[in-house]
């Protein structure tokens, strides 16, 4: 459907409900269990995320069990606007069933017009299924409807029982049902579409008459039908979206459902994925066309990666930028950009606030935390970068450390354009090498080197001739140096 569409949809949704009050007993977790995250989001993100196309007025969650971290939740999601338009919560304090549920959000909201309830805990439901759904609903000019779709095992599921002729009549529960009724393959999701009047006269006419005893939800079907609405089902076909978690083994299964729709989307759009069974991207992650994707990596939160980067293999990258042409491979990035062209690689650790400009290079077994490394600049090899700012073209020795840290608190070091930097130098901050200056091997510079200058900071080297001879006589290394000529004074 185009935005278009959309738009000329006649009516919209005032008022979408999320059931999330469950306590997801099955799943043996103490986070509640619309708290639980697949692909970056949590299920109840995800629902809410559906329904971000429907252009309703208010979202109501009616929440229970944890309800305090959920409420945080929703509250997290609203601040950081992963979330658009009016979000509330209600508190229902007894489970007393999904009827009772929806009773208390309308009740709390006096909402009007029409309305579309949603369980929280089915996170592949889809925008589009959504829209069509609810311009199905439209078209048929109903005052209820249920989606529902055809599944190989119906077990568990509330089924649609309908007449003869194929209308509708009402739904079943598992354990209210008699073995035929059981034998229907077609479900209830637990998505509808209802118009408020229809809804509240429903509700106050609810009865807990049921195996259960419990207020049903599913029970509306045939009361709005009894009070001279028109009732109706639309059949979706991807049983897929409609797939639960209750437990641990389903939140697996869904993630990797989750895992695999979002490879696709990507490879469709000309990503190039070698393995995708072993690449994990979360949903907030963007990925541009001619992008590399190698084996056993990862990439979390919101991060960009742009076109023609190679990423892996083995490499974690979390809420960070890459730039086109850059290369990250067995590494780790966090929190951190990787310009144009640049290179990350093998076995680094890229942590909050690093920076590294085009052309640049972090080599191996390099750990770096807020840090900007100018333009060309290169820290090829064992070395720790902590609160730095390095100049364009500038080179790092191998296993030079940034001592940041004087034990209680962290301080900043500053090295200009062009400067080399010897080996094995400890840059004991804060501390500046300004432009084209060098460090010699091995020093440990504690005060700042002007632009040019050489900082040496290392004791003179004196050699005791003949000490092997001395002090290990007879020994491997004693027989080398003697088979050497060295002298023995
Ligand atoms: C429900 C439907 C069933 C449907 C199935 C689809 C009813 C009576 N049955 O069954 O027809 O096939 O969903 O998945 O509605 N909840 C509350 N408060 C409550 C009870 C439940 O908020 O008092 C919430 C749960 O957290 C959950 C949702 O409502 O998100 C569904 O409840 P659940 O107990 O899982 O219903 P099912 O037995 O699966
Ligand atoms: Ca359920």
């Amino acid at each position: 459907m185009s935005d278009l569409e959309i738009n000329s949809l006649n009516s919209q949704i005032s008022t979408v409900i999320v059931l999330a009050a469950g306590d997801g007993k099955r799943m043996k977790s103490s986070l509640p269990k619309v708290l639980h995250e697949i692909a970056g989001r949590t299920l109840l993100h995800h629902v809410l995320e559906a329904t971000s196309d429907l252009n309703v007025e208010n979202r109501v969650v009616v929440v229970g069990a944890g309800r305090e971290k959920v409420e945080d939740h929703l509250n997290q999601l609203k601040d950081k606007n992963l979330v658009s338009g009016k979000i509330s919560s209600v508190f229902q304090e007894q489970r007393k069933g999904t009827g009772n549920a929806v009773s208390i959000a309308m009740d709390a909201g006096n909402f009007s017009g029409n309305i579309m309830i949603l369980a929280g805990d089915t996170p592949l439901i889809t925008k589009q299924t959504l829209l069509d759904f609810y311009q199905d609903f439209l078209d048929n000019e109903l005052d209820l409807s249920v989606l529902t779709v055809e599944i190989s095992d119906p077990y568990g599921y509330g089924r649609i029982i309908r007449d003869g002729k194929g209308e509708l009549l009402g739904i079943r529960e598992e354990l209210d049902a008699s073995e035929r009724e059981k034998s229907i393959n077609e479900i209830n999701t637990g998505i509808y579409c209802v118009g408020s009047v229809f809804l509240s006269q429903a509700l106050s006419e609810l009865r807990p008459q049921n195996a259960q005893g419990e207020y049903y939800l599913t029970d509306i079907i045939s009361l709005v039908k009894s009070l001279g609405g028109t009732i109706g089902a639309y059949c979706s076909h991807d049983e897929d979206e409609f797939l639960g978690v209750n437990d641990q083994e389903q939140l697996s299964l869904v993630r990797e459902i989750f895992h695999e729709r979002k490879n696709q989307d990507l490879m469709a759009d000309g990503v190039t994925i070698i393995d995708p069974t072993t690449t994990w991207i979360d949903s907030d992650s963007e990925i541009e066309s001619g992008v590399e994707i190698w084996p056993g990596s990862f990439i979390h939160g919101k991060s960009l990666i742009k076109s023609g980067a190679i990423i892996g293999p083995r490499a974690v990258i979390k809420n960070s930028l890459i730039e086109s042409g850059a290369k990250v491979r067995e590494s780790e990035v966090n929190d951190s950009e990787v310009g144009e062209n640049a290179n990350v690689g093998p076995y680094s650790y890229l942590r909050a606030g690093t920076k590294l400009a085009a052309n640049g290079k972090i080599g191996a077994y390099v750990e770096t935390k807020n840090a900007q490394i100018g333009e060309g600049s290169k820290v090829p090899h064992l070395t720790y970068v902590g609160d730095a700012q390095i100049g364009k073209g500038t080179n790092i020795g191998a296993a030079t450390i940034f001592v940041n840290y004087d034990g209680e608190e962290k301080h900043q070091t500053v090295v200009g354009d062009q400067v080399r930097i010897g080996s094995d130098t400890m840059l004991v901050a804060p501390v500046t090498v300004a432009d084209g200056a060098y460090t010699a091997a091995g020093s440990v510079i504690t005060e700042d080197v002007p632009a040019g200058a050489i900082g040496v900071a290392r004791a003179r080297q004196r050699n005791v001739l003949g000490w092997v001879f001395r002090k290990r006589a007879g020994s491997e290394s004693a027989k080398a140096a003697k088979a050497a000529g060295g002298p023995e004074s």
